[in-house]
C-alpha cells in the first residue's frame, strides 16, 4: 500500500529544486545537509548549527568547529517575535532551541526596555520528547515515568549559552544560572525566570510590555490572572506567558509545546513570514482540552 510519500537521496531532493528545505537532524548532520540547499532554497534549520554567533560560543556549547563557517552570516536566528523584519528577507534560518524561545520571548522586551537586569535565574522543565529519539538509559519509560530531577545545572546546559548571546545582544545580562528539569510529560516545557527589576519599572509596566507583546504577535497569549500550564498550549504553536513582582524582582511563567513553538510550529511560522503568509498558516492556536 502508498503511503503517500517518497523517501529521496539529497541529491535526489536537490534535483527537484525546492523552494524550501526543513533540516531536523542532529547538530553537525543538520549542517552537512543544510549546505546542499543553501545556493538554491530557502533554509530552515532546526538543530543548532547556525545558531552560534561566534566559532568559539559554538566549540563551548558542543564541542565541535564551524562545518561551514562561511555560512554562518547569512542565518537569521528565527525567533519570529523578535526577528521578524530578518526573518522576512532570509534565506537561511536558525530556528531556536525550545529552551531558549520559552525564555527569550518574554525577557528580550523587558530588556529592551531596561525594565530588568541580571544575575537571571532560569528553571525550567521540559517533556521527554525534548531529548529526541535517542536510546539512552535515563530516557528509558520505568526511569521517566513517575520522575522528575534537574539536569546540566548553572551553566552546564548547551542552551544557556543560547540564551545568555541573544539576551547580550540586546542588553548586558550579567550573568544567567539556567536549570533545566526533566518531567515525566511526553510534550511540553514551563519556564520560570527571575530576574532584578530596573529603570524603577512597576507592575503596570510589565503589564503593559505583555499586552504589547500580545498585541503584536499571534502565538503569544497574555494569561494575566492565572499561570501558564504546559496542557492549555499542548499541540499549538502558542507560547503563553505572565509575571508576578515580589519586591525588587520580576518572575516571569511561560508554556510552550517544545515540538511546536519550541520546534517546528516556529519552523513553519518562520516559512510563512519568509514566503509573506499568514504567519497563522497550518499552525493551531487552541489546545486539546
Ligand atoms: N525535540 C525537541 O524538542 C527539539 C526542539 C528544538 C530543536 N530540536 C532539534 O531538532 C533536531 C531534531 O530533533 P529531534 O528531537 O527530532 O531528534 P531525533 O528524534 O533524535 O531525530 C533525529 C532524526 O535524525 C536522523 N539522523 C540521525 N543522525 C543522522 C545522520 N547522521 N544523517 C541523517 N539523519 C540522521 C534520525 O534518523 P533515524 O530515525 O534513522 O535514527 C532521526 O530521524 C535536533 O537538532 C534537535 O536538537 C529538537
Amino acid at each position: 500500500m502508498s503511503c503517500g510519500y517518497k523517501l529521496l537521496s539529497l541529491e535526489e531532493a536537490k534535483a527537484m529544486n525546492p523552494e524550501v528545505v526543513f533540516a531536523a537532524l542532529p547538530h553537525k548532520a543538520s549542517a552537512e545537509a543544510c549546505a546542499k540547499f543553501a545556493d538554491q532554497s530557502v533554509v530552515i534549520d532546526l538543530s543548532a548549527d547556525f545558531r552560534s554567533k561566534t566559532p568559539e560560543n559554538y566549540k563551548a556549547a558542543y564541542g565541535l568547529d564551524w562545518s561551514f563557517p562561511e555560512l554562518q552570516d547569512k542565518a537569521v536566528y528565527g525567533l519570529t517575535e523578535w526577528y521578524r523584519q530578518d526573518i522576512q528577507g532570509a534565506k537561511l534560518i536558525a530556528n531556536p532551541g525550545c529552551f531558549p524561545t520559552s525564555t527569550l520571548i518574554p525577557l528580550l522586551p523587558l530588556l529592551k526596555a531596561g525594565m530588568v537586569q541580571g544575575p537571571a535565574i532560569i528553571n525550567s522543565m521540559t517533556g521527554v520528547s525534548g531529548a529526541g529519539k535517542k536510546a539512552v538509559t535515563n530516557l528509558l519509560y520505568v526511569e521517566r515515568d513517575e520522575n522528575s530531577g534537574a539536569y546540566n545545572p548553572g551553566t552546564k546546559h548547551r542552551h544557556q549559552k543560547e540564551i545568555f548571546q541573544e539576551a547580550n545582544l540586546v542588553a548586558n545580562l550579567e550573568s544567567i544560572l539556567f536549570t533545566p528539569h526533566l518531567i515525566p510529560l511526553k510534550r511540553g516545557m514551563i519556564s520560570t525566570q527571575v530576574l532584578n527589576i530596573a529603570g524603577g519599572a512597576q507592575e503596570a509596566d510589565f503589564h503593559q510590555i505583555f499586552l504589547q507583546l500580545q498585541e503584536e504577535n499571534p502565538f503569544v497569549f497574555y494569561t494575566q490572572g492565572s499561570l501558564p500550564q504546559s496542557r492549555n498550549v499542548q499541540g499549538t504553536n502558542r507560547i503563553d506567558l505572565s509575571f508576578q513582582v515580589e519586591g525588587d524582582k520580576v518572575m516571569l511563567f511561560s508554556a510552550i509545546d517544545n515540538l511546536m513553538k519550541g520546534a517546528s510550529g516556529e519552523a513553519v511560522q518562520n516559512m510563512n513570514v519568509i514566503f509573506g503568509l499568514d504567519e497563522t498558516t497550518g499552525l493551531r492556536l487552541q489546545g486539546e482540552v
